[in-house]
């Protein structure tokens, strides 16, 4: 039966496993880059993308190795995200995963780099034969993973992120950022488990919904993370959004009706797994655990 924490470790254990064995020290001067790109990439991270899309996958019995490739390349995309995001250009945020972030830890440089290197590693990772031996599915991976990532996507909600301090965002504008900048991502995940099982277009359709709602979730938790847990405990630092005149869900509504908007997105994140039956249980568990996580 499918259980989100067991799943979760699993994806998590299988990522880090191929990572390791992925990124070996090359004997020249750019061994520094893949030492920057291993210290994160077997940092301590949730793998809630990487469980998103091993689960989606399982719906549909895909075989292991084709689900832990999508699923690294996922999480390869995310830590670029999370490494470029904390740039002083950027959130300027000195932690990460409860550790120094990666500029700090090395340099501003090494750290534009090894995130460039990540992003495009994803997609040589899905490109891949080994990922799925029809090519029309890897191209298929390939074009939705470009599309989230880039500008529609979390690199276009990213902009808008940065610019939000001066502009005046209402509900529906800080919606739509939240959607390109983590919900795309998300939605990726779920997105790429249907395209390697040949999913029908209800079961698709079911995906995206879930996906749309969790991803909402995820990313207004964070929000109300960000006001009302310790560094400690986040791994990251707290206060931060307030402190850079973000709009975020927390500041628009308050931390308690954000965190009631978020429980109702859960619910509904879950109303749209029905036809799933008992297989979606840990996918159930999983839009749960994005209200109840401290960090
Ligand atoms: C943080 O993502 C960035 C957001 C999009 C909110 P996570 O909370 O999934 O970060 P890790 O991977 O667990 O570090
Ligand atoms: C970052 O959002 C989202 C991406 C990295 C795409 P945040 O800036 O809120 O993420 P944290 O709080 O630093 O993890
Ligand atoms: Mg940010
Ligand atoms: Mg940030
Ligand atoms: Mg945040």
């Amino acid at each position: 039966m499918a259980d989100f924490q067991t799943d979760r470790r699993h994806a998590l254990a299988q990522v880090a496993a191929f990572f390791d064995t992925l990124l070996q020290l090359p004997d020249g001067p750019e061994s520094r880059l893949i030492e920057a790109m291993r210290y994160t990439m077997l940092s301590d991270g949730k793998a809630f993308r990487p469980y998103l899309s091993y689960a989606a996958a399982q719906l549909f019995n895909v075989d292991e190795v084709s689900a832990i490739r999508v699923a690294a390349a996922v999480e390869a995309v995310h830590c670029y995200s999370l490494i470029h995001d904390d740039l002083p250009a950027m959130d300027d945020d000195d932690m990460r995963r409860g550790k120094a972030s990666l500029h700090v830890a090395f340099d501003e440089a090494t750290a534009i780099l090894a995130g460039d290197a990540l992003l495009t590693l994803a997609f040589e990772i899905l490109a891949d034969e080994a990922t799925h031996q029809e090519m029309s599915k890897r191209l298929e991976l390939v074009t939705a993973l470009a599309r989230a990532a880039g500008m529609q996507g979390m690199v276009g909600g990213q902009m808008i992120d940065l610019q939000s301090p001066q502009l005046d965002l209402d509900a529906g504008g800080l919606t739509r950022l939240q959607k390109m900048k983590t919900g795309a991502l998300i939605g990726f995940a779920l997105e790429a488990g249907a395209i390697l099982g040949g999913a029908d277009e209800a079961q698709r359709h079911a995906l995206t919904g879930y996906a749309h709602d969790v991803g909402l979730a995820f990313q207004i938790a964070d929000d109300v993370l960000d006001v009302d847990a310790k560094s400690v405990n986040l791994g990251k630092t707290a206060g931060k959004d307030a402190a850079d005149g973000k709009v975020t869900f927390a500041s628009l509504l308050g931390t308690e009706r954000a965190r009631d908007q978020a429980g109702l997105l859960v619910e509904q994140a879950i109303n749209h797994l029905a036809l799933f039956g008992d297989d979606a249980n840990g996918l159930r568990q999983a839009a749960e655990f994005v209200i109840k996580r401290h960090s």
